[in-house]
């Protein structure tokens, strides 16, 4: 078996006819087979098995009548069940158009990555095929700030929230998932340090049906983030909050001792910036500091952009207060909860950005990566 294709299905009856014929029309003289984990509460495994018999392909369907973990637990349990190494996993509704598996797979047979990503948001792939502004912006912010807190993990993908995407099974450790959810991806990813590539693509829209994502989809991808990902972020909180902390008693003590408020504040917000720029430099990021550069411009990258911060943030509160009618301390704190969403994803992404240093030699860079980032359980 060359490839084996996981479609998870909910009630995808009217697709599954197109779907296979389309996967079918791919496979070119390859073995591929097809695997679908359905959840359904309608007839769509009946359609599956009369559709199997009529395919070409070998189609197997597991339906399970307990569905653990929803569209992620049964990624999972379709990739257990594949004979093939190379496992692809595509939606059921052709929103992943069967006319891109041949790329992927060739990108795949290079043997150099364990993973291919079929990315929306890749140069010269398309996400128009997302239902509506609302949907596009949701998933460019989470996006964003997903990435911000993966940041090497992540570093190689433009898109870790397609559901579109190819695995060497045997560079997942699938017991050590935890699906939750839509994003199998973003689980995979961030457990395990992988070797990523990507091949852009259009996102369709659907054929039939209706999409399953939903409110509470929104709510359990929360959940899967905070999960993943405890320990730097509630480290950056929390010296955001000592900060905030000592830019106060710093103001008071200044005033105290007889300056005017408003020099107070401004000294003690500089001092403040300075300080947690250290806290960040060796505790939050002590890690990456290695990778991003120099010393310096890390400082004045930081110090900039939390002044730039601070300009703008008194301003918008202002008009909070002002023409939206919000209680002062509530404006205070909305824009406070802003900023600190924005100033992270800021030195996660930009100030400790991986990039070249003069101390490491080209040479040695691919090695020490590939070796020392594998395997570790936070993302170093
Ligand atoms: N087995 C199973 N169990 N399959 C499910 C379940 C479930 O609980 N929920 C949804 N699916 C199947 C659907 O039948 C479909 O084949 C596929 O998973 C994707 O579901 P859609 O309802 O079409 O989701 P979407 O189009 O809104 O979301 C897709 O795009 C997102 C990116 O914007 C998915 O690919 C997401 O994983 C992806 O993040
Ligand atoms: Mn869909």
């Amino acid at each position: 078996m060359d490839l084996s294709i996981i479609v998870p299905t909910f009630n995808e009856g009217p697709n599954v006819v197109e779907l296979l014929r389309r996967i079918g029309a791919q496979a070119d003289g390859r073995r591929f087979e097809v695997i679908f984990v359905d959840d359904s509460t309608d007839d769509t495994p009946d359609v599956i098995r009369a559709a199997a018999a009529a395919s070409d392909l070998p189609v197997r369907l597991i339906h399970r009548d307990d569905p653990v973990a929803g569209l992620g637990g049964a990624v999972v349990e379709g990739v257990r069940d594949a004979r093939a190494r190379w496992c692809l996993v595509m939606d059921g509704d052709l929103q992943h158009p069967p006319e891109d598996i041949p790329r992927l797979l060739a990108r795949a047979e290079r043997g150099d990555v364990d993973v291919v990503v079929a990315s929306r948001y890749a140069a010269g792939g398309d996400s128009k095929g997302l239902a509506d502004a609302t949907r596009t912006v949701v998933s460019r912010l989470s996006t964003l700030v997903t990435k911000a807190m993966f940041p090497r993990k992540l570093a190689g993908c433009s898109d870790p929230m397609t559901g579109f995407f190819l695995i060497d099974r045997d560079a997942v450790d699938l017991d050590a998932l935890r699906p939750r959810g839509f994003k199998i991806l973003l689980e995979i990813l961030a457990r395990r340090q992988l070797r990523i590539a990507e091949v852009p693509f259009a996102f369709a829209p659907r054929h039939a049906g209706e999409s399953k994502a939903s409110f509470t989809q929104g709510v359990r991808f929360l959940t899967q983030l905070a999960m993943l990902r405890f320990g730097r972020m509630s480290a950056f909180a929390l010296v955001g909050g000592v900060g905030a902390i000592a830019n106060l008693v710093i103001m008071w003590g200044l005033i105290r001792l007889g300056m005017e408020y408003v020099v107070a504040a401004v000294i003690a917000s500089e001092l403040t910036i300075i300080g947690n720029f250290l806290l960040l430099e060796f505790l939050v990021f002590a890690d990456m500091r290695s990778e991003s550069g120099t010393f310096r411009r890390r400082f004045l990258a930081s110090f900039t952009f939390n002044n730039l911060e601070a300009i703008v943030r008194l301003p918008v509160m202002w008009v909070l207060v002002e023409s939206a009618h919000v209680p002062s301390v509530l404006a205070a704190a909305l824009t406070l909860v802003a900023a600190f969403v924005v100033r992270f994803v800021f030195h996660a992404l930009v100030v400790y950005a991986p990039r070249r240093t003069p101390t490491t030699t080209p040479q040695e860079e691919p090695v020490a990566v590939a070796e020392g980032a594998r395997g570790r359980t936070l993302d170093a």
